[in-house]
């Protein structure tokens, strides 16, 4: 099993989990990686392990390049499983002279593992340990995206190893970022964004500015999952910056399901008089679409409009699902609006408005509701929507 020098004496022997298919509920239909690091110096350190599945894979990939007995410090930047699975097994092999977390990192271990005997040392914000001849300077980056989470930072490197910020559930052979597809790798980049860190989008706005206070001299950033950068690194932090502040692209979306096509023909009539205005606009089916990937285009869309047809007084169960994961992740800044078909009761529209007010979108209608099947009059009313979402995006955005 191949490992990569990604600068001199500073090793990826992670492991690649090609197979993976659902991440908590997130679609990772590029598979991911598990990404962690050797540093070999006077004292040899290992930059986080990986799932617990693909411990056999990480310690083939130490050897490669040290005896894991040799190993003297593991530092542990996040306690999730997919990085803390193999840390029993490891520990047990490579018996390290100390185990460096943050202040909740130990909390997580010890409510993770209940170990008795790990030689654990809490480091903080600041904080700095020597290698020989380079140090690895700590800081804490609390919830983002639990409370244990922190960056190694190499000084004489250049080089961040940032966790899960900045990563993507890609798996490749490839270890950089300028081995891939450039869109490709900047759509899952999105994704992990979307689906991950949308809900601590005011954190990481601290954080940009901390570490631009903070003037770290970095030419390299080494996530925990997929490409590591070191070409695109102004394009991924730009990136960050806008999806931080919610800023949203000249960009419509039509999310919606639909029970006997009433809602899909109005779904279409507000997306065409979207079109027609020369906005652009994407109409997102739930029954075929993942809530994973309607997140990733929610991200920077300005105006999302809602549709669903009632169902026994209330959402059609996917509309219902997908309202649950958008509203636990709270994108803001979004201009919103709801439409929707009805038989007697019709309350669909009413609910969807409600979790839109809950996210503080700015409404702009009071929704669009038609009975049964609609005719050609009927629709002119989501006609007349598509071109009042169409107008206020156009007059909040830039080009
Ligand atoms: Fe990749 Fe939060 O674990």
């Amino acid at each position: 099993m191949a490992t990569t020098e990604i600068k001199k004496d500073i090793h990826w022997v992670g492991a690649i989990d090609w197979n993976i298919r659902d991440f908590h509920g997130y679609s990772t239909y590029r598979g991911t990686t598990y990404n962690a690091f050797l540093v070999k110096d006077k004292k040899i350190a290992l930059f986080d392990t990986v799932k617990k599945s693909h411990t056999g894979e990480l310690l083939h990939r130490i050897a490669r390049v040290a005896d894991p007995a040799s190993i003297d410090y593991l530092i542990v930047n996040h306690v999730e499983m997919d990085h803390s699975g193999a840390l029993p097994e490891v520990i047990e092999r490579v018996k390290p002279e100390k185990i460096f977390c943050s202040p909740m990192g130990e909390k997580a271990i010890m409510e993770h593992f209940h170990p008795q005997d790990w030689p654990l040392h809490v480091v903080r914000s600041g904080d700095t340990i020597d290698l020989g001849s380079r140090r690895v300077q700590f800081l804490e980056t609390r919830m983002l995206h639990w409370p244990d989470s922190m960056f190694s930072y190499i000084p004489e490197n250049k080089l961040l190893i940032s966790s899960d910020a900045f990563g993507q559930h890609f798996a490749t052979s490839e270890r950089f970022d300028d081995q891939v597809d450039f869109s490709e790798l900047m759509r899952q980049t999105t994704k992990y964004y979307a689906n991950i860190l949308t809900l601590y989008s005011p954190l990481i706005r601290k954080l940009l500015a901390k570490v631009e206070e903070m003037n770290l001299d970095i030419d390299m950033i080494a996530p925990d999952h997929g490409l590591i950068w070191r070409s695109h690194i102004p394009d991924v932090l730009r990136a960050y910056d806008d999806w931080s502040r919610g800023k949203g692209r000249r960009k419509v979306l039509v999310i919606y399901d639909t029970m006997w096509e009433s809602t899909h023909k109005m779904a279409k009539a507000i997306t065409s008089a979207v079109s027609e205005e020369g906005v652009s606009v994407k109409m997102i089916n739930l029954a075929v679409t993942h809530r994973s990937e309607v997140m990733t285009d929610v991200l920077d869309a300005k105006a999302v409009v809602l549709g669903s047809s009632t169902l026994n007084n209330g959402l059609l169960p996917r509309m219902a699902g997908f309202l649950m994961y958008m509203r636990g992740l709270r994108p803001g800044n979004k201009i919103g609006a709801a439409f929707g078909s009805y038989g007697w009761s019709g309350e669909a529209v009413k609910l969807m408005n409600a979790a839109m007010e809950e996210m503080k979108f700015d409404l702009v209608d009071p929704g669009v509701r038609i009975k049964y099947v609609p005719n050609h009059d009927s629709l002119r009313e989501c006609t007349v929507l598509g071109k009042k979402i169409a107008a206020l995006v156009k007059e909040q955005t830039e080009e």
